[in-house]
């Protein structure tokens, strides 16, 4: 395994495998992995790609009040990961290497980057966008996979990749929980025992808005309603900056519940922001 820090030596290193015809696979991470990010190394590795593994807190992505900062950089045990799961390279640039000189282009997916995340996080899908963008233009990858725990953020790479003709593959894979249900998150190692114990109420919600789509329940009001009654019962919640009932492609409200759901919830327990979501194909009993 080889670590890159540099645009110039990654950059290498893929032209390399490239002419020895290998596919290259991608998996952008912000570092602090865990078995969801295990989960998208090991779909890559398995297709036998070369596989690139991309650790970048980036901070174009992060407003003026969130934890940039305290992000965990846990470097050693991301690059013990890359190596067990069978990374080629791992990509580690400083924040200088990717925005020299400062940037005045920026990737806008308008629309998409306005509801749930995005009335809580002004400027953090520019920062994506610009940031995958970026990291497609330096890797070049056949195929970059992230995870379905990112919804939002999914589906935007995925309009950003068909509206620019980015020439590359986006796979999204299975959110990996923990057994109660808790979406792993590198967030979630903020969280106390009993704020832990507390943070189930977000899946336990979404498991409850299924159960109510398979019954036929078809208001989004009557789902978020029931989902925010769960929510509230958790001692340590701090707020719900969310619950969203939405066309999984396009992010657009529904104002009933047909075909393929998106439920998205945003919570915050204690002073940590989660986020979860399950699709549901209400056409399927
Ligand atoms: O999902 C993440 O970790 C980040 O948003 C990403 C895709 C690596 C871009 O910085």
């Amino acid at each position: 395994m080889k670590v890159a820090r540099t645009i110039k030596s990654v950059r290498q290193l893929v032209i390399a495998a490239r002419g020895n015809g290998e596919k290259i696979g991608l998996v952008p991470t912000m570092g602090a992995l865990h078995e969801g990010h295990r989960s998208l190394i090991m779909r890559s590795v398995k297709a036998g790609n070369f596989t690139v593994v991309s650790v970048f807190v980036n901070p174009t992505q992060f407003g003026p009040r969130e934890d940039f900062n305290k992000y965990p950089r846990p470097i050693r045990d991301d690059l013990k990961i890359c190596r067990d799961t069978g990374v080629n390279v791992v990509f580690v640039p400083t924040a200088k290497e990717i925005y020299s000189g400062g940037t005045v282009t920026w990737v806008e997916v308008e629309k998409m980057s306005k509801p749930m995340c995005g009335q809580f996080r002004p400027g953090h899908f520019r920062g994506v966008a610009t940031v995958c963008a970026k990291l497609f233009n330096i890797v070049q990858p056949d195929v970059a996979y992230f995870g379905q725990k990112d919804a939002q953020q999914a589906a935007i790479i995925k309009r950003m990749v068909a509206d620019l003709n980015f020439p590359l593959k986006i796979v999204v894979c299975p959110t990996v929980r923990a057994a109660d249900g808790l979406a792993l998150s590198s967030r979630n190692r903020y969280l106390s025992t009993q704020q832990r114990r507390d943070a189930t109420c977000i899946y336990r919600s979404l498991a409850a808005a299924r159960e109510m789509i398979k019954a036929g329940v078809k208001a989004p009001k009557t789902i978020a309603g029931r989902m925010r009654k769960i929510l509230e019962k958790a001692g340590s919640l701090t707020g719900v900056d969310y619950i969203s009932v939405v066309n999984p492609d396009t992010l657009e409200e529904m104002k009933h519940v047909e075909g393929k759901v998106l439920i998205a919830v945003a919570a915050r327990i204690g002073s940590t922001r989660l986020i979860d979501n399950l699709i549901v194909d209400a056409d399927r009993r």
